[in-house]
């Protein structure tokens, strides 16, 4: 028989390499880490990158042997230019997918379509309700029953993409944006690792491996 060999099984289910973008705190960096710890994950956290050198995440990433690179974006003229050297980073280390973990830049629509179907992020509500900032505050005074966060994938307008997976909480009496944060972040630690397991599955099966 001619033709490519049959590549190995486990060539086929090497787990996807993914990068992740952090600028604090990285709660959400260290639930994915963690999940991505289990036997035969279907992915990988290959490196960490924060626009913040005292981006507290770092600590945790390096503490378990994952590259944490810092990319200030302060040190660039332009959004352009920095997001030139996340992307430059991420291909480095052969990074597959992106996902944002409490990353607080607005990213350019290039940097967007390069990163196009490959690019996740967590939001603290349940989009498409309370785009943007201060989103536990907001459904605190709009007297929401529920709360929630969303894992979408990242399109051009701002928290805006077709959503992968919710996960909803109740707002109780007495609740502060701080009791209410809590209780949805909590949500965001189980959401997003299944979330970004269901991805790369699908991205590793057999059928969907390009060469
Ligand atoms: C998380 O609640 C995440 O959903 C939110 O920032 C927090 C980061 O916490 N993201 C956004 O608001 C994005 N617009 P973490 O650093 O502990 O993961």
């Amino acid at each position: 028989m001619t033709g490519s060999p049959t590549p190995r099984r486990s060539t086929l289910l090497a787990p996807v390499p993914v990068g992740i973008l952090i600028s604090g705190r990285g709660s959400n960096m260290e639930a994915l880490v963690r999940a991505a710890q289990a036997p035969n994950a279907s992915y990988k956290v290959v490196c960490v990158i924060a626009n913040r050198a005292d981006a507290k995440g770092l600590q945790f990433a390096a503490a378990h042997d994952i590259p944490a690179v810092v990319v200030n974006h302060k040190a660039f003229d332009s959004r352009e230019h920095f997001e030139a050297e996340l992307s430059q980073t991420l291909m480095a280390h052969g990074v597959r997918v992106v996902a944002l973990a409490g990353f607080m830049r607005v990213l350019t629509a290039g940097f967007v379509r390069q990163w196009q179907g490959r690019l996740v992020n967590i939001h603290p509500s349940l989009l498409p309700k309370f785009k943007g900032l201060h989103t536990h505050e907001r459904a605190l005074e709009a007297g929401e029953p529920e709360h929630g966060c969303t894992v979408h994938w990242v399109s051009e307008g701002v928290d805006e993409g077709e959503i992968i997976g919710q996960a909803r909480v109740p707002i109780k009496a007495g609740d502060t944006p701080e009791t209410l944060a809590a209780r949805v972040l909590a949500e965001e630690h189980t959401l997003y690792p299944a979330c970004l397991d269901k991805i790369c599955t699908a991205l590793r099966s057999p059928q969907t491996q390009s060469t």
